[in-house]
């Protein structure tokens, strides 16, 4: 099969799960082969992509801050992700290109909303304001268990930041969370088991990336720019619960 090649409507894509998942590795291959295709891509991450979001997140993420309470954390990741969105994803969409982004608003609702118990609707709510309720058109879910994605991450040499260093448990909260949304919304999102290999799960989102394309390049002219309008339910504030 052959990728639609560019220029083709904007798309934004975002990769989401829990620390240790691989989104990294996936972000990367999913760009290296749309780009390849012809397409240009804006590969980008949150928190960051901007001048103030990177400095967000060394604020959020380092060690050593002094005391950052949940509210202010939220707060923080849905400001770094304001900037975002009007710096970054919206312009990129509008040129007609291809964004994908490590992490987006499904990681605030599942790590502050769930991790952190301030409800994920009401978390959900703060960053649809932070976006003008802006929402990928495809979401890859890369579903990791806790144990696995802490074996993963202590494996390389890198120190946890703040949130990766916190118990199971609060992953456990935030892998539930997710999941609730993507089976809230599964005509946005694709979830994938992130212990398959990774050449395996770069084929399955190649397939899933061409479909959604290839649909907006048979809607050209009707459908312009990212989904604007977000999920109309919330995931629900149990999400976090067992
Ligand atoms: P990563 O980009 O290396 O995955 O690290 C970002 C960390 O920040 C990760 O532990 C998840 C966390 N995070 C939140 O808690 N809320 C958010 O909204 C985002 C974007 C990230």
């Amino acid at each position: 099969m052959t990728l639609p090649s560019a220029p083709a409507p904007g798309l934004f894509i975002a990769l989401e799960g829990g620390d240790g998942a691989g989104k990294s590795t996936q972000a990367a291959l999913l760009t290296e082969m749309l780009a390849a295709a012809g397409h240009t891509v804006v590969r980008t991450r949150e928190p960051g992509g901007t001048p103030v979001g990177e400095k967000l997140r060394s604020l959020v993420l380092d060690h050593g801050q002094g005391e950052i309470d949940a509210r202010c954390e939220a707060l923080i990741f849905a400001a770094a992700r304001a900037a975002h969105t009007v710096q970054v994803i919206v312009p990129a969409v509008a040129r007609g290109e291809i964004v994908v982004s490590d992490r987006y608003i499904d990681s605030s609702i599942a790590y502050q909303g769930a991790g952190r118990g301030l409800g994920t609707g009401e978390v959900q709510q703060l960053n649809e304001w932070a976006t003008e309720g802006l929402w990928p058109d495809l979401t890859v879910l890369l579903d990791v268990s806790p144990e696995d994605g802490r074996s993963r991450r202590t494996a390389s040499d890198a120190a946890e930041d703040r949130l990766e260093s916190e118990p199971d448990g609060f992953h456990a909260d935030i892998r539930r969370a997710f999941l609730a949304l993507a089976a809230a919304h599964p005509e946005r999102y694709l979830v994938l088991d992130a212990g398959l290999p990774a050449a395996d799960l770069a084929a399955a989102v190649r397939g899933r990336v061409l479909g959604v394309l290839a649909a907006r390049t048979a809607t050209a002219g009707t459908a312009t720019g990212p989904t604007a309008i977000g999920p109309t339910a919330t995931a629900g504030d149990t999400a976090g619960s067992p």
